[in-house]
């Protein structure tokens, strides 16, 4: 009984560590993207702008999206049938071989890349907005060991999507409501500017 109590134990502790370190491996992810292609590219650089690219983002940051549009946490009705079938594996190998990609560079509006460079570098005093370079970095490449997501060379059409769902509330899977504060403090002047600003920053 005694024996048969600690061997469950075991397996069970077995299970609660793989499942939180699950590897990826980056040749089976390719192998998995597949039914990913149509929409984010073969190597995960988005043929279209109604698609976010996803090559080059962090793998911590990928494994949370998927892991959240799965359970219902990151609410997206094109998103959450591509995940369904997902196991924790496979989440993880995808998103080793998406972020060992290389992003393609995409570019800012020229008129827009003082007001754009105001609000990443510097957020604003009156509003109480703070510098998105402080979490997403000087380059944008984000913070990968935190799960923080790099936004440079992203198209601007998402930027801005994703900054209105957080400022409505419609996307609510940010740890501690980091980003629904800060994209509720933001005009859409403020959000279309620095939208663009991200996508040729590099
Ligand atoms: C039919 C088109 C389509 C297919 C196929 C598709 N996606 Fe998506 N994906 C989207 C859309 C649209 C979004 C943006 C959702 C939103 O606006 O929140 C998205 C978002 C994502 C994100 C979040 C990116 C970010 O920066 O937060 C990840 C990760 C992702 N998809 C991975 C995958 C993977 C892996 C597959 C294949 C298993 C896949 N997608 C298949 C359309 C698709
Ligand atoms: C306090 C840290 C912090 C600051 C400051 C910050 N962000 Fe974020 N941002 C985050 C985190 C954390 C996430 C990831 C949320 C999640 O886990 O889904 C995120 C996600 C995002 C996303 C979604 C990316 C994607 O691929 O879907 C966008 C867009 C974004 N931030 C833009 C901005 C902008 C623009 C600013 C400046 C006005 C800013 N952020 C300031 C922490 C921050």
């Amino acid at each position: 009984m005694k024996k048969l109590f600690i061997t469950t134990l075991a397996l069970l502790t077995l299970g609660v560590a793989s499942a939180s370190m699950a590897a990826g491996d980056a040749s089976a992810g390719k192998d998995k993207s597949a039914i990913c292609a149509a929409c984010h590219g073969a190597d995960g650089n988005s043929p279209s702008n109604m698609f976010p690219k996803l090559a080059g983002q962090g793998e911590a940051y990928l494994v949370k999206q998927l892991q959240e549009f799965k359970s219902g946490v990151r609410n997206n009705a094109v998103m959450a049938p591509m995940v369904a079938a997902l196991t924790e594996q496979d989440m993880a190998d995808l998103a080793a071989y998406y972020s060992k990609n290389n992003i393609a560079p995409a570019a800012t509006s020229e008129d827009l890349v003082v007001a754009g460079q105001t609000v990443y570098r510097a957020g604003n005093k009156e509003t109480g907005l703070p510098a998105c370079m402080a979490c997403h970095g000087p380059t944008g490449a984000g913070v990968p060991s935190a799960k923080w997501p790099a936004l440079s060379g992203q198209y601007a059409a998402y930027i801005e999507a994703q900054l209105k769902a957080f400022a409505a509330g419609t996307r609510s899977n940010d740890p501690n409501s980091m980003m629904r504060d800060i994209a509720a403090k933001m005009t859409a002047d403020e959000m279309k500017a620095v939208s663009s600003y991200v996508a040729g920053l590099h």
